[in-house]
C-alpha cells in the first residue's frame, strides 16, 4: 500500500497530490494569477510564486489526505519538460524532503503524466490505448503499450493546440489563457459561420501555425471594412476557430486509430478540458465503435494527481530514482 506525495510545478501551477495504492487522497493546486495582465506566463514571476505556494500547498494536500510526513513512502516530482525556474522549486524542494525523510525519489515526466492521468479513477483503458495530449506545450498522439512505455506516433511541428487556442484568443483581444474562454463563447456560437485554414500535414504530425495567420489575416480583413466586426461576431469566430481546431485533432487522432488498430482512446492535457473536443471525441468513438476516455475536469489541466498516479506506476516497475536526479527544461521521453 505505496503512499506517495507528488509535486508539480512546470509551468505557473503549483500543485501537491497524495496517493495511497493508486488511488488519489488529496490534489491540490494553488493558480498563479499575477501572469494575467502580461498576457502570458512570465517564468521569473512563476518561479517566485512557486516559492510562496510551495510550504502551503503540500500542507494542505497532506492535511486534506489525513497522511503524516511520516507515513510517506515516496516523493516525486515533475522532471521535465516545463519552465526550468518552476521546475527547479518542486524538484529541490521533492529531493529535500526525501532526503530528510530517507525515502526514494521518482522524477516524473510531465507528458508521460498527462497521458496516465487516464488510468486515474474507475473506468480505465486496457493497454495498449492511444492518447492524444494536446496542452499548452505540447500536441501529441501517444501509443502507451504499458505504464512504462509509451511511443510518439505524431506531434506538432510548430505551435501547439493550446498555443492555437491562446495565440487566436489573444488577436481577439481575449486576456491570458484564452483557451477556456474561447470554449465560452464558442457555445453561443455557429460553428458553420467561418472558415479557416486547415494544414495538408503527412502522417500524424500536426501544424498550428498556419491557422493563426489565418485568423490575423481573416480579422485585419473583415475589421478594416467593419470595425465593430470582433464585438458583434465573437461567439461565431470563437465557435468557427474551435471547430478547426478539433477537426484538425480528430482526424489524425482517427488515422492513428485505424492505423494501429487500437480500439481504447484517451484524451489528455488542458485542452481536453474543452467541451467541444470532449463531446466531438466521444461522438467519434460511437461512430467508429471505439471506447473513449477522457480524465475528469481537474486532471486534464497541470495537477500533481497525475504526478502521483505516474510515480505509482514507476515505484511498481521499480523505477526510482536517487538523489542526483534534478529538473531539466528538455522534453525527451527517458
Ligand atoms: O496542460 P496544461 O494545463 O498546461 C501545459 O502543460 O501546457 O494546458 C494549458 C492549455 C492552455 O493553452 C489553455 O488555454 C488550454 O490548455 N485550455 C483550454 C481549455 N482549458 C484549458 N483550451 C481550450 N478549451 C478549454 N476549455
Ligand atoms: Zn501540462
Amino acid at each position: 500500500m505505496p503512499t506517495i506525495l507528488a509535486i508539480e510545478s512546470s509551468c505557473d501551477e503549483t500543485s501537491a497530490s497524495v496517493c495511497r495504492d493508486g488511488a488519489i487522497l488529496s490534489n491540490h493546486i494553488a493558480n498563479q494569477s499575477v501572469h494575467e495582465q502580461y498576457g502570458g506566463v512570465v517564468p521569473e514571476l512563476a518561479s517566485r510564486a512557486h516559492m510562496q505556494h510551495i510550504v502551503p500547498v503540500v500542507d494542505l494536500a497532506l492535511k486534506k489526505a489525513g497522511v503524516e510526513l511520516s507515513a510517506l513512502d515516496a516523493i516525486a516530482f515533475t522532471q521535465a519538460p516545463g519552465l526550468i525556474g518552476s521546475l527547479l522549486v518542486g524538484a529541490q524542494f521533492a529531493k529535500s524532503l526525501a532526503l530528510a525523510l530517507d525515502k526514494p525519489l521518482i522524477a516524473v515526466h510531465h507528458m508521460q503524466a498527462h497521458v496516465l492521468a487516464n488510468l486515474i479513477g474507475e473506468q480505465k483503458p486496457d493497454f495498449p490505448f492511444l492518447c492524444l495530449t494536446v496542452s499548452g506545450g505540447h500536441t501529441q498522439i501517444v501509443q502507451a503499450n504499458s505504464p512504462t512505455e509509451l511511443v510518439v506516433l505524431g506531434e506538432t511541428i510548430d505551435d501547439a493546440a493550446g498555443e492555437a487556442f491562446d495565440k487566436s484568443a489573444k488577436l481577439l483581444g481575449l486576456p491570458y489563457p484564452g483557451g477556456p474562454l474561447i470554449d465560452k463563447y464558442a457555445k453561443e456560437g455557429n460553428p458553420n459561420r467561418f472558415r479557416f485554414a486547415e494544414p495538408q500535414m503527412e502522417g500524424l504530425n500536426f501544424s498550428f501555425s498556419g491557422l493563426k495567420t489565418s485568423v490575423l489575416y481573416f480579422l485585419q480583413k473583415e475589421t478594416a471594412a467593419h470595425p465593430g466586426f470582433v464585438e458583434e461576431h465573437l461567439p461565431d469566430i470563437c465557435a468557427s476557430l474551435q471547430q478547426t481546431i478539433i477537426r484538425i485533432l480528430l482526424k489524425k487522432f482517427r488515422k492513428a486509430a485505424k492505423e494501429t488498430g487500437i480500439r481504447d482512446l484517451c484524451i489528455a492535457g488542458g485542452v481536453s478540458a474543452n467541451s467541444g473536443l470532449r463531446s466531438a471525441f466521444e461522438a467519434m468513438g460511437k461512430e467508429e465503435g471505439w471506447r473513449t476516455f477522457i480524465p475528469a475536469f481537474q486532471y486534464c489541466t497541470d495537477n500533481a494527481a497525475m504526478i502521483a498516479i505516474t510515480a505509482y506506476h514507476k515505484l511498481l516497475a521499480g523505477a526510482t530514482d536517487d538523489l542526483s536526479a534534478s529538473a531539466t527544461a528538455r522534453c525527451e521521453w527517458h
